[in-house]
């Protein structure tokens, strides 16, 4: 893995073949899998379950997977992720009514932990819980959908972010970005902070998934 990791949403995936798509761009270069789970609740889009994380398990993938909930409730949800083979787990504040407890119980079932903001979300839910969390994942878009584009204020939430990291001494937590990442803004992505990028229709939209990430890698080694 190298320092910079690239994490396809399978969002963007093909869902009627989803392990072959996984195996495919896991063989292509990816570094992580991410994994959206909307509500239609919290947010106004329906996709998975943890059924679908334990069958890619199943199926043989061993990729870490990095589970992205966007659920209101958010608790319930958490233990079954877990049995299902989740490596990262990361909520939207507003969505818990005990946020300490939601991180709790992720880093109780041996996963690792992580908050998501918004882009009208305040950084402020950070105050009392960096030395609770692995991850920050900074939303560049609303969530809900793949292929929205990359809303430039991101990239100040992403410096701030990378300040508080830095102010912490926690520089081991990882701050991903999240929503309309693509090969032409990727490397400003990472000079405003980002050390994850999740990548939905960029990569999965491609017709080479390897020549797609390649080039992603190549931003950033520029
Ligand atoms: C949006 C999801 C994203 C989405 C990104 O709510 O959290 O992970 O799949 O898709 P792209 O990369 O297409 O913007
Ligand atoms: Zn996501």
């Amino acid at each position: 893995m190298s320092d910079y990791l690239i994490a396809p949403s399978i969002l963007s995936a093909d869902f009627a073949r989803l392990g072959a798509d996984v195996d495919a761009v896991l063989a292509a270069g990816a570094d992580v899998i991410h994994f959206d789970v909307m509500d239609n609740h919290y947010v106004p889009n329906l996709t998975m379950g943890a059924m679908f994380c334990k069958a890619l398990r199943d199926y043989g993938i061993r990729a870490p997977i990095d589970v992205h909930l966007m659920v209101k409730p958010v608790d319930r949800l958490i233990g079954d992720f877990i049995d299902a083979g989740a490596d990262i787990i990361t909520f939207h504040p507003e969505a818990s009514e005990h946020i300490d407890r939601s991180l709790q119980l992720i880093r109780d079932g041996g996963c690792k932990a992580g908050l998501v903001f918004n882009p009208a979300t305040p950084l402020h839910y950070l105050d009392h819980v960096m030395d609770r969390i692995d991850q920050i994942l900074i939303m560049s878009v609303n969530p809900g959908f793949g292929g929205q584009s990359f809303i430039p204020e991101a990239l100040d939430k992403l410096r701030a972010a990378r300040q508080r990291i830095a102010a912490s001494g926690r520089t081991d937590i990882r701050l991903e970005v999240d929503g309309g990442v693509k090969v032409d803004n990727i490397r400003a992505i990472a000079e405003a902070g980002a050390d994850m990028f999740v990548a939905g229709s960029a990569i999965f939209g491609a017709a080479d998934y390897a020549e797609r990430i390649s080039a992603m890698r190549a931003e950033l080694a520029a």
